[in-house]
């Protein structure tokens, strides 16, 4: 835990597999105090300041409640009502705001400019989502599983849709706790090269498996866990209309889960788009974990901030 303060959470990819199981036994013991009422204000006095470039439901409450049931306090820093929108750079943005609060979460577009915005910081900073990664999510989705498995290691996680963040975040994050991944992705659409070859070789340390595929049934074959994805994100709205006729074949519904385990688990981040990426059934089926999944996004940062702000 020493090892996890003063740090930035950008991608799942910079914490060991002992830094991720650590996280999850955490979450899973704030939790617990929560429910049974136990106050654990281990971030007293302290403030996260919390910029968004893009809308957000989960993430921005479970940010601000995650740091108020912690002791502390969240400032929510809308783009359009900060000089960023009238071109204060990053760095600038960056060093100002590490003078007066103790870490900064930002939901923003490019990678690389959460790296940059990082790298000028002297505060932890935190990864609310860039196009390409997601990863406070994922340490959700990872939480979630657990609870309803027991465990993670040897499980098979299916993702049916965009080589997008979700994607991204979930090839790392899986492959450092020795689940399989198999992602399905129409051609075009595919995760990124470099992630993917970065997963494969953790994935040789910790005997997970990595298949990546066009074939969402190769995918979804015996998997204990189904995941799937808007198929325009944030940003690509103007693609909507072309994203939905290339994705249609990849939609989660009753007849593809029938190759899954027949206890298998379904999760999607949302905001979902029923009809499209997944059908209303099997989003509102008993195998659905996603409301779960949405709570544990609370418990999760709340590990996370607590590590890294203490
Ligand atoms: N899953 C997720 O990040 O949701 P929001 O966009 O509502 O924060
Ligand atoms: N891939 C989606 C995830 C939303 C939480 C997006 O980036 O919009």
């Amino acid at each position: 835990q020493r090892n996890l303060r003063g740090r930035d959470f950008l991608t799942l990819a910079d914490f060991s597999s002992e830094e991720i199981h650590w996280l999850l036994q955490h979450a899973l013991n704030l939790k617990r105090m929560q429910q049974e009422g136990i106050p654990h204000p281990y971030l007293q006095g302290k403030v996260l300041g919390m910029i968004f470039e893009k809308p957000s439901t989960r993430t921005r409450v479970s940010f601000e409640v995650g740091m108020i049931q912690l002791g502390g306090q969240a400032i929510f820093l809308g783009k359009q009502d900060i000089q960023l929108s009238r071109g204060e750079s990053l760095y600038d943005t960056a060093n100002v705001l590490s003078r007066y609060v103790d870490g900064v979460m930002i939901r923003t577009f490019s990678h690389q400019g959460l790296v940059e915005f990082a790298r000028a910081a002297t505060v932890p900073v935190i990864n609310g989502l860039t196009d390409t990664h997601h990863p406070a999510q994922v340490l959700a989705d990872l939480l979630t599983i657990l609870e309803h498995k027991g465990r993670l290691q040897g499980l098979k996680l299916a993702y049916v849709g965009d080589g997008n963040n979700m994607a991204h975040s979930l090839l790392e994050g899986a492959v450092k706790v020795g689940m399989h991944i198999a992602v399905a992705s129409p051609e075009g659409y595919e995760p990124d090269a470099a992630i993917v070859a970065g997963a494969e070789e953790v994935a040789k340390e910790t005997g997970s498996q990595v298949l990546i595929t066009h074939d969402p049934v190769e995918a979804v074959q015996e998997a204990d866990v189904v995941v799937t994805d808007v198929w325009a994100s944030m940003g690509q709205e103007a693609e909507q209309a072309q994203r939905e006729t290339v994705f249609k074949p990849y939609q989660v519904n009753a007849e593809l889960c029938q190759h899954a385990k027949s206890d298998y688990l379904f999760l999607h981040c949302l905001p979902a788009h029923r009809g499209e990426e997944v059908t209303a059934d099997i989003i509102d089926d008993p195998h659905s974990v996603v409301f779960d999944e949405a709570e544990n996004r609370l418990h999760a940062q709340k590990a996370l901030l607590s590590a890294l702000m203490r």
